[in-house]
Parts: C-alpha cells; structure tokens; sequence
C-alpha cells in the first residue's frame, strides 16, 4: 500500500525533484504540497511549486501557501544557490495549477484529521509550518506516522560553518520539531551528499527523451554551476529528493538511532544540529539519523519516477 505523504517545501532545484519522485513513484500518495519560505519568499517558493505540478503534469494535489518569515529571525533567502526566481535554468509556462485558499498548517490539519490513517510529513525546507502545526494543533502529533525532513548534519554546515540551510533559517522551529517526541528521521548534509548529480546522472534524464527530462537536467545543470561556483562542488548533491526515498523504500536510505538537539545561543553555532552519534551525553534517542545512501537505487528511482510523470504527461 502506497504511504501517504505531505511534502512541505520551498522550491528550490532540489524541493522540485523531490516533488516529482513523490508524485511518479508508485510506493507513496502525496496528499497535499504545502510550501513555505525559505530559498526564495513564499510567493516565489509558492509559484515554482504551481510550476513544478504543471510541468510535470501533477494534478489533483492541492498546493497551498504557508509561512512568509521565520518565526523569530528575519527571512535570508539563497538567490546565491537557486537563482532570484528560485528555480532558475528551464524556462516554464505560465502554470496551470492553481493554490487552493486554506494556509499550508491549517490543509495539514485537515488531511491529517480527515486521512483513514495516519501521514508521513516530508519538510524539506525551514521548518516554520511544521512547527506553527505542531504548536497549534497539538492533537495532531498523534495523527503524523512520522516525520521524515532534510535538514541539519552530523557534521559542518552549509549556510554557516555550523549551520545547515533549513536548520539555519528558522532554528526555533526545528528545535520545537525536534523537540515535540513525533517519530522523526533526520536527512542531513552528511547522507545528502552521497546523491551527486553526476555528469551521467544528468545523461539519463535527457535520455528520456522527454520535455520533464530536459527541464530536469536543466534544473541540474544550474544546480550545478551554483554549486561549482559557491562549494567547488563537481557535481551538486540532491538533498531533498533523498528524504522522499526514506519513505518509499527505506533500505535506500540507512540509519542509526541517536540524540538531535538544535543549538539556539550559540554565539558561532546557533542553527546547528548537535548529533550525538556515539552516546556522549544522558540525553534520549528523539531520531532516526540517516548515515548512508544506497545512491544507485536512488537513482534508479528518481529517473523512473520522471520517466513516469513524463509518460503521463506526454
Ligand atoms: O541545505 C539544503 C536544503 O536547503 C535543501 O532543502 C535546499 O532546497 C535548501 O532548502
Ligand atoms: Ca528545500
């Protein structure tokens, strides 16, 4: 039975390909997209999501728009990484799909009031909406099956040398989300770098033959030249994508157990995740930590999943 996920994101290169595995692979049902700033504002990340579903030919899952600012600190987009559209490289239609009127928190608690069974949420972007849901609808922790974010690392950062992006733009949101004892699977920099866009990986989607294949690999090949230019990156890593494949098969995504507390005071650290991999500190287990990618099978699924959506939409 396909698991029923939401996707909140900020699209973002990245957040689009995730968009696409969840909606053409058959293991999950993606109910709902709700967006949120964080790579560009949230009318920005709001349009590429309405883009990203008419490209792909994605109908019958309502968007709607969530958060417009962090919950304590300012709004820092990464035009630097995504571009000022944040989604820069194809050149999209006018969309077709249309948000539907409700914010972002208060579709996640209708879904997940209304829902037969209970929802896997996949942030992958800042997590504000999530944890405006969790502070006002409490009742709804009980409803989430899990919540399987990219975010965080057990290692440095990327928008501090700390500091992971989604973490860092809203940290007093993933503290309350780390924080709230919902069933949670961290997919950080550390396993998110194991999914390169390699040069032949780029190859297989224009191989599709397909108008979603190429907008894939042109979203790519921006990604990449951001990447180059910003990390001297020879290939960019697909992070969110890689939080969408926790969900539909999680032997591509492997784990450990451990504590994940997100440093707020720090005066050079505020915005990382603290992992405690080995047990150091007299702090419970709140997390799944994802450690290792199997990137062949992620591949494999991430170009069938655009081959699907291509076919459908052909
Ligand atoms: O640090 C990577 C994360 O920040 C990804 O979700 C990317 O889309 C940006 O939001
Ligand atoms: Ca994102």
């Amino acid at each position: 039975m396909p698991v029923p996920i939401i996707i909140d994101c900020d699209p973002g290169h990245d957040d689009a390909l995730a968009i696409m595995l969840a909606a053409g692979d058959p293991a999950v049902d993606l109910l709902a997209i709700t967006t949120v700033a964080g790579n560009q504002t949230l009318e920005k990340t709001t349009l590429n999501a309405r883009r990203v579903c008419t490209v792909a030919g994605i109908t019958g899952v309502p968007i709607a728009a969530g958060c417009d600012r962090p919950l304590v600190q300012p709004l820092a987009v990464a035009s630097d990484v995504h571009g000022v559209s944040g989604l820069d490289g194809p050149r999209f239609p006018e969309p077709t799909v249309d948000v539907v009127p409700e914010h972002a928190v208060d579709l996640i608690h209708r879904i997940l009031t209304e829902h037969p069974e209970p929802v896997t949420l996949v942030p992958t972007a800042p997590l504000t909406n999530i944890a405006l849901l969790l502070t006002r609808y409490p009742g709804d922790a009980a409803r989430i099956r899990e919540i399987v974010l990219m975010g965080g690392s057990t290692e440095r950062g990327n928008r501090s040398p700390a500091a992971e992006f989604n973490v860092q733009t809203d940290p007093e949101a993933a503290d309350i989300v780390f924080r709230s004892g919902v069933p949670l699977t961290m997919c950080g920099l550390n396993v998110t770098h194991q999914a390169l866009a390699t040069r032949e990986v780029l190859a297989r989607f224009e191989d599709l033959g397909t108008e979603l294949g190429r907008t894939c690999a042109e979203l790519l090949t921006f990604f990449a030249s951001t990447y180059r230019t910003l990390w001297g990156f020879p290939d960019p890593p697909l992070h969110d994508p890689v939080a969408v494949a926790r969900v539909l098969d999680p032997q591509i995504v492997h784990c450990v157990e451990a504590n994940v507390v997100v440093e707020l005071h720090g005066r050079y650290t505020r915005g990382a995740t603290v992992v405690d991999l080995h047990r150091y500190v007299d702090r419970p287990v709140n997390a799944l930590v994802a450690v290792t990618l199997e990137a062949e099978l992620f591949w494999d699924r991430m170009v069938a999943a655009v081959a699907a959506l291509g076919r459908r939409s052909a």
